[in-house]
């Protein structure tokens, strides 16, 4: 929940805002955004790097609004797609405080990052080194940062660890063949080599949902010496260091999340100890935070349509939401906890399983939550957590509709994204 949620009643006040009235105004499905909350863990990062570069995680969520927030408190913002950058970019948000991502930037994307001037783009391939040295130029020359495979296993499931070699992202440090150099070095040599990309630093990503320093430091352990390796080969000490992200966030009550003043610490501390060491300027810090800024910021507000007890004695409380709007249930196996509002219940918590309305049985919600046993339809059942990785992954199964958002600050709520509804299907249905 956001930090200044707090219950009201039978219902739970957001930004001042009760949810059961966003409810009753905006329909349901509905998404709620803190706008405090998301402004405050911007600061809070700032706070506890205050020397680093702080870059909000567009992928975990974006809309216009949720740029300039984090614009305004001062974060930079990592995009990995043409569209996150477009859609930024014409929201005002600084180019040149832009990182783009992405293992397979098609040649547009690039063309356009350089065209628009981002601040830095994470290089991911051989061919896109190629592709980088003939979009720019003498007059549009390029930052640049390696994206290097630490080999350093972290994340809550495996189709999000991305520190290790068997994944798609990034160079790896590994030897190559008959003692030729890393797929690492041989980048930054052949960047190094173009007149117009400038290389000012490397970039790791480890995974995501890490509530623990130790893969961070781990992390630095491997690239430090790299950056010495840099220095050796070619008298360059690169300036900066971006550790990605992957804060974790807790879903649930006693759930950890990652301690952002301990990482802190942790993290400088031992990048001073080993530049020392390997007699290296300190580097520009910069992260990646998604999940950490707007996930505890989001809640999902469902309306319940059915209740069926199933022979085994399983209760499914079905909602009028589900795998279109959270996946991550049915990618990832997340667990999430439910929370009955807007009616009071003396019955007795029963547990439940809430699932969602689409047409497969996989498509559940809350796997088992304690609900009161009298939980009828027409109730409505909030989800915290749930402004990363929801929205911005929600699909078009079964012509659903995506929910709206609404941001709710000091008791007033306001419509951020509207439902997506059959005319907006209809529009690109244009084949008869
Ligand atoms: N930087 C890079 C290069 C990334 O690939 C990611 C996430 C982040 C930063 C931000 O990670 P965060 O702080 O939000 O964990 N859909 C999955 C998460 C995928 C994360 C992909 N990359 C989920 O719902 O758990």
């Amino acid at each position: 929940w956001p930090a200044a949620a707090r219950r009201d009643g039978d219902d739970v006040l957001v930004g001042g805002v009760a949810l059961g009235h966003v409810a009753a105004r905006f329909g349901t499905p509905v998404y709620v955004l803190d706008e405090a909350e998301v402004r405050e863990r911007c600061r809070a990062y700032r706070r506890a790097l205050p020397d680093a570069e702080v870059h909000y995680a567009a992928k975990a969520f974006l809309c216009g609004a949720v740029a300039e927030w984090v614009e305004q408190e001062g974060l930079g913002l990592d995009v990995c797609s043409g569209g996150e950058l477009e859609l930024a970019v014409t929201c005002g948000f600084p180019a040149e405080r832009i990182v783009l991502h992405g293992n397979a930037k098609s040649p547009e994307e690039l063309a356009a990052a350089v065209r628009l001037g981002v601040g830095r783009i994470v290089v991911d391939s051989f061919p896109e080194i190629a592709r980088l040295a003939v979009l720019a130029s003498d007059d549009c020359p390029q930052d640049v940062l390696v994206r290097v495979v630490p080999g350093v296993a972290a994340g809550h499931h495996p189709s999000v660890r991305t520190g290790t070699d068997e994944q798609k992202f990034g160079f790896s440090l590994e030897p190559g063949e008959s003692g030729a150099v890393s797929a690492a070095v041989d980048a930054v040599d052949r960047i190094l080599h173009q007149p117009h990309l400038r290389l000012v630093g490397l970039h790791c990503h480890l995974g995501s949902q890490i509530a623990d320093t130790a893969p961070y430091l781990a992390a630095l352990d491997r690239l430090v010496p790299l950056l010495a390796s840099v220095r050796d080969r070619h008298g360059v000490a690169l300036p900066e260091l971006d550790l990605g992200g992957g804060h974790a966030v807790p879903y649930r009550r006693g759930e950890p999340a990652l301690d952002l003043e301990e990482f802190a610490a942790a993290v400088t501390t031992r990048l001073e100890q080993l530049c020392s060491r390997h007699r290296l300027p300190v580097p520009r810090l910069a992260v990646e935070p998604g999940r950490a800024v707007t996930g505890p910021a989001g809640v999902a507000v469902y309306r319940v349509l059915t209740v069926k007890h199933s022979p085994g004695g399983l209760t499914f409380v079905a909602v009028d939401g589900g795998m279109s709007d959270n996946p991550r249930p049915a990618l990832y196996g997340s667990r999430y906890t439910a929370t009955l509002i807007g009616r009071a219940s003396d019955a007795p918590l029963a547990e439940a399983r809430v699932v969602g309305r689409h047409c497969e049985a996989g498509d559940v919600l809350v796997p088992s939550v304690e609900l009161p046993a009298d939980v009828r339809p027409g109730d409505l059942l909030a989800v915290p957590a749930a402004g990363a990785y929801h929205l911005s992954m929600a699909s078009g199964y079964n012509l659903v509709g995506r929910p709206p958002l609404i941001a709710v600050r000091d008791g007033a709520a306001r419509m951020l994204m509207r439902r997506e509804t059959l005319d907006d299907f209809r529009r690109r249905d244009i084949g008869r």
